[in-house]
């Protein structure tokens, strides 16, 4: 079963404060999540992506089509209780403590009094919040907060949760915790579905990725589908190739540097590398590494991304 479904979901805002006239931020979406994936989807910004997420949790509602998440329509209560959600820049009643912020939600999830001090306790350390949880929200930076945030969508220990952005207000040591975070979540059968535009953070972690801009869909699927399209060559790093071998390898290789005393780094054109790995261990060297030039996820999303905006400009 799907975890998440739209259907050509659209949604128009209405813009203007004289002769107010739609503007249609999102454009027939159509994705499947499935049941226990990491899903990332990316966009620059102003994309839809915040939308999309909106029209799923019901703060907004859509101009048409429809969703699905958990295999039911949007708005089954039985369904709410399963989601998590983490809204994108969160911002609390801050004379509140996280811990007791998190109370509070513990409580409207319905979570047993008895139970919820340990819940609370158990989100925050997951975050990674220390003795500072017993703080007003006040006296948090950026990162504590968006930390709050996540835990707080934890709260009901979701089936589904979505993350509009993440990572935002993260330093780096922030940000690999959070990326482990949802690789725990993903291991214990919770579906994350995350909005980003650090790009790295979707390579590492997500199975599929869904790619927006200007509110319509420019690609989907696996990211190792989506960039093994474009296979740049090979990157081949070889020891002790002996001189006299040289001018053979290095007339098939599209460069060759050498990296230091006795070291090549050679690049070759797409194809079969066997044939060049034989060729240079037959000479005397030895294969240090040897790896396909890929796109990568950013250099692919420039390039839709640039070509959708071109498309975009033609339309009338
Ligand atoms: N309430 C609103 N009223 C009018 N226009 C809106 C509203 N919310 C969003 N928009 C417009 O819809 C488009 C999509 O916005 P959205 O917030 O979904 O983008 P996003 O992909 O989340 O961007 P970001 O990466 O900056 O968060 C933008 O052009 C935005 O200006
Ligand atoms: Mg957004």
């Amino acid at each position: 079963m799907l975890a998440i479904e739209t259907d050509a979901l659209s949604k128009d805002y209405l813009v203007g404060f004289w002769r107010p006239r739609p503007y249609r931020a999102l454009h027939d979406l159509t994705l499947a999540v499935e049941h226990g994936d990491i899903f990332g989807f990316l966009g620059p910004n102003g994309a839809g992506k915040s939308t999309a997420i909106k029209l799923l949790m019901q703060l907004v509602f859509p101009t048409s089509g429809q969703a699905r998440i958990l295999g039911q329509p949007l708005g089954d209560l039985a369904v709410k209780r399963r989601i998590g959600f983490l809204p994108e820049n969160p911002s609390f009643y801050d004379y509140l403590s996280a811990e007791e912020l998190l109370t509070y939600f513990a409580g409207l999830f319905g979570i047993p009094a008895a139970e919820r001090a340990a819940r609370v306790a158990s989100v925050l350390d997951r975050v990674g919040l220390g003795a500072e949880r017993r703080s007003r929200l006040r006296s948090y930076s950026k990162g504590m907060v968006q930390r709050v945030g996540i835990a707080q969508a934890l709260i009901n220990e979701p089936d589904v949760v979505f993350f509009d952005e993440p990572m935002s207000g993260l330093d780096p040591i922030g940000r690999r915790e959070i990326r482990q975070l949802m690789l725990d979540l993903r291991a214990r059968g919770t579906t994350v579905f995350f909005s980003s535009h650090i790009l790295s953070d979707a390579e590492a972690l997500c199975s599929q990725v869904a790619i927006v801009a200007q509110g319509r869909l420019v690609a989907t699927g696996k990211v190792s589908e989506l960039l093994s399209e474009d296979q740049h060559g090979w990157e081949v790093v070889v020891d002790g190739l002996p001189a006299t071998a040289l001018p053979q390898v290095g007339a098939r290789a599209r460069a060759c540097t050498l990296v230091h005393d006795g070291r090549h780094l050679l690049e070759f054109a797409p194809g079969d590398p066997a044939e060049l790995v034989r060729l240079m261990t037959e000479a005397g060297g030895r294969i240090v590494s040897l790896h396909a030039q890929r796109e990568t996820l950013e250099a692919f999303f420039v390039r839709r991304v640039a070509a959708a905006a071109v498309r975009g400009a033609a339309e009338p």
